[in-house]
């Protein structure tokens, strides 16, 4: 394996081809109790009576009276309930678990519970909204000068609606308390995570809590912070039956009241002189949903990188994550900036149009370069390969010609158009989190007759890490990918190497996967066992970030992508048609060409998705609409045959080989294209995502008008 692009078998293709990789919901379920939620059905009250029916032998109700510990869970503030106490604050907030033995027994128990509510007063509207979890500002400059001194000012608002991970599998949990101890397993990304949250709610000593990452089918972010609030409800259930409970979630219910991405609703405004953007002042709210979960790092994420590519003089940002009676928001392949990226990539397009400029020369015109300050003066510390990455994406997708082409006059049922992006994202976590927070620890045992276990924390959903960080060990210690082992991380048994998200695991676990390999080899003794330990060093170069005035490194470097989408309307139907979706993406030095070609083209078709189809809302009293594959749609390979992605490689010193984080990228910067495109095919301007084959249809009628 002389060059670690090359593409093997992935570590878990066998099992998962053959199906014979086991879920959590296949796993035997005899002598295991089935627990069933009753959730709130409405979305604020105060809970008035719980009326119950008759119980029959070995079925039980568990609520708040059997937490053992503390009634509460939370990533930043600890504001959720594991059961709810007296008042409700989303539709399907957990009341109560109904447990025992026959699955339909215990669904037909919880649907003769009777519960009376004092409906209180809901927010569904986060713009409404007078709670903010979170509120963040940060600037540079001079911006009320700019704006006084301004040729011209551009102002609006775009906005972003609910976008749910539809991970192919729901969320699962067992929890079994036995002698004394908790294991819990299932689906999950951060084992880590869960344990904590189990130790608090559980008051059970850290040494008697177990957690294993079952095969987890696909996360996106939906599996970061939900599993840790089921596995503690499972895990009182089960203190209380004396028995396993398990509760695997059908699709309606995962889709109710799991975590989603947070709706954005932003104001841009500029300021213009002699053609050039000199100030922004940007105004965030992110729809927090009912309790504060990941809204911090998704609005610390958002606020941060609001200015997209771009590097503005004279800069205000102010951003709020506020609270509403709705599902609880978390993450979504990105942290907030998704959400932001379309604002600021279709806030340019908007202004360059306004300008009577090309939207991509516009752009170019304010891009950052190596050695820029970023939006939180810190600095461009590597090479911005924006420019040659927007060659390749040209060569791609014949962007530059076909912009031009479909800029002139079109007549006839269909209509196309083309657009640009440019995004980057933040690797890993946000300021010092790795280092003052995570801490990851890695450990690479060697057995006697020569194989190598990884031990750590972060799970495979389908991203492939399994098989990356098996691949460099096995170079760095000159032995075969075969001899490498990775199990499905069992905290009883490997360290805390840290969550599975925001893009870190390859680049910060991975490094220390080499790290660890050259000391291995080191100290490599044949037919011995042997250990060693690595732990996570921060890059010295990095500006320290402060997260009380936003000053500093927010990332230690930054993953870019040019992407390209082109697509014609149908103006008699208001169909979309994708007719190509191209990117180019630098992630670093790859470390695995079919996985990374992978992530590139699942994340750009969920990015289509999120544009144009996967539409979501609640009605007035806040129950979702949506729930079900057949009204939330979500795009299929089908729907984007023409799909090309191409890897450009700027590396990172402080990543493996060169590689920086990759998972998140393609998502991020799919929206504005698919836009820009739209925009240019309907002739005129879009102010919000998902525009929908029906928002289409209303823009074609007024255009007749
Ligand atoms: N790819 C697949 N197939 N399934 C997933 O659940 N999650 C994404 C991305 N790609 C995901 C995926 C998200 S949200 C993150 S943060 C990264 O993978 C995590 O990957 P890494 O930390 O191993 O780099
Ligand atoms: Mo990914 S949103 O960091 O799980």
């Amino acid at each position: 394996m002389n060059n670690i692009g090359n593409s093997v078998l992935k570590k878990d293709h066998e099992e998962k081809i053959s199906g014979m990789a086991k879920y959590v919901a296949d796993l035997p379920t005899d002598g295991v109790l089935h627990g069933k939620f009753l959730g709130s059905t409405v979305a604020h009250a105060k809970i008035k009576n719980i009326k119950l029916p008759e119980l029959p032998d070995g079925y039980m109700i568990v609520d708040k009276n059997d937490v053992p510990g503390e009634n509460i869970v939370g990533i930043g503030l600890k504001d959720m309930p594991v059961f709810a106490v007296d008042t409700v604050e989303y539709i399907g907030d957990p009341i109560l678990m109904v447990v025992g033995p026959e699955e339909h027994k215990v669904e037909e128990i919880v649907s003769k519970i009777v519960i009376a509510y004092d409906e209180l007063p809901a927010i569904m509207d986060a713009t409404k909204s007078e709670v903010a979890f979170y509120e963040y500002q940060h600037g540079k400059g001079d911006v009320d000068a700019a704006f006084k001194n301004a040729d011209k000012i551009y102002d609006e608002v775009l906005s972003t609606g609910y976008n749910e991970q539809i991970y192919l599998e729901t969320n699962g949990i067992i929890a079994d308390y036995h002698d004394g101890k908790m294991t819990v397993r299932g689906s999950m990304q951060c084992p880590y995570y869960v344990y904590g949250e189990l130790h608090e709610v559980t008051g059970l000593e850290k040494d008697k809590i177990q957690v294993k990452a079952d095969t987890t089918g696909g996360g996106f972010g939906g599996k970061e912070d939900f599993p840790s609030i089921l596995a503690c409800q499972a895990a009182v259930a089960s203190m209380k039956a004396k028995k396993p409970v398990r509760v695997i979630f059908d699709r309606r219910e995962d889709i109710t009241v799991t975590s989603k991405r947070h709706p954005l609703t932003a104001r841009y405004k500029a300021a213009v002189k002699d053609g050039k953007v000199t100030a922004i002042d940007i105004d965030l709210i992110y729809d927090g949903g009912a309790y504060s979960t990941l809204s911090m790092v998704v609005l610390q994420r958002g606020t941060i990188c609001a200015t997209g590519v771009y590097n503005i003089e004279n800069l205000r940002v102010h951003g709020k994550a506020n609270k509403t009676n709705t599902v609880p928001k978390g993450a979504f392949r990105g942290f907030g900036a998704p959400q932001v990226f379309f604002g600021i990539e279709l806030f340019m397009e908007h202004v360059a149009k306004g300008e009577g400029r090309n939207t991509l020369e516009f752009k170019k015109e304010h891009m950052v370069r190596q050695g820029d300050p970023t939006a939180t003066l810190g600095k461009f510390h590597f090479h911005v390969p924006l420019n040659e990455m927007i060659e390749e994406a040209d060569k791609l997708s014949d962007y530059k010609r076909k912009r031009e082409l479909y800029d002139k006059p079109q007549t006839g049922r269909f209509r196309r158009g083309i657009g640009a992006s440019l995004s980057l994202h933040g690797c890993g976590f946000t300021g010092s989190g790795e280092r003052d927070l995570i801490k990851a620890v890695l450990k690479l045992k060697k057995y006697k007759d020569g194989t190598v276990e990884i031990l750590a924390a972060n799970t495979d959903m389908g991203q492939g890490i399994k098989t990356t960080l098996a691949k460099i060990a096995g170079k760095e210690l000159g032995i075969p990918y075969d001899q490498i082992i990775y199990s499905n991380p069992d905290t009883d048994r490997v360290p805390d190497s840290g969550p599975t998200v925001a893009s870190r695991s390859l680049m910060v676990v991975g490094e220390l996967v080499r790290r660890a390999s050259i000391k291995l080899k080191e100290e490599w003794k044949d037919g011995e066992d042997q250990i060693v330990e690595e732990r996570y060093k921060h890059p010295e170069y990095l500006i320290p970030f402060s997260i009380n005035n936003f000053r500093g490194d927010a990332y230690p470097t930054y993953a870019w992508s040019v992407q390209v989408i082109e697509l014609e309307i149908d103006m008699l139907t208001g169909q979309h048609n994708v007719l190509g979706a191209y990117g180019s993406f630098d992630v670093g030095t790859p470390i695995d060409l079919n996985i990374l070609h992978g992530q590139m083209e699942g994340g750009m078709l969920q990015g289509i998705g999120y544009s144009s189809m996967e539409y979501m809302d609640h009605d007035s009293k806040g129950r979702i609409r949506n729930n079900s594959f057949s009204n939330y749609i979500i795009p299929t390979a089908m729907d984007v045959q023409n799909l090309k992605v191409k890897m450009y490689v700027a590396e990172y010193p402080d990543g493996p080989y060169g590689a920086k984080g990759a998972g998140e990228l393609p998502n991020v910067g799919t929206a504005p294209a698919y836009i820009a495109a739209l925009e240019q095919a309907l002739g005129k301007n879009v102010d919000h995502i998902p525009f929908t084959v029906e928002d289409t249809l209303k823009a074609i009628s007024f255009k007749a008008e």
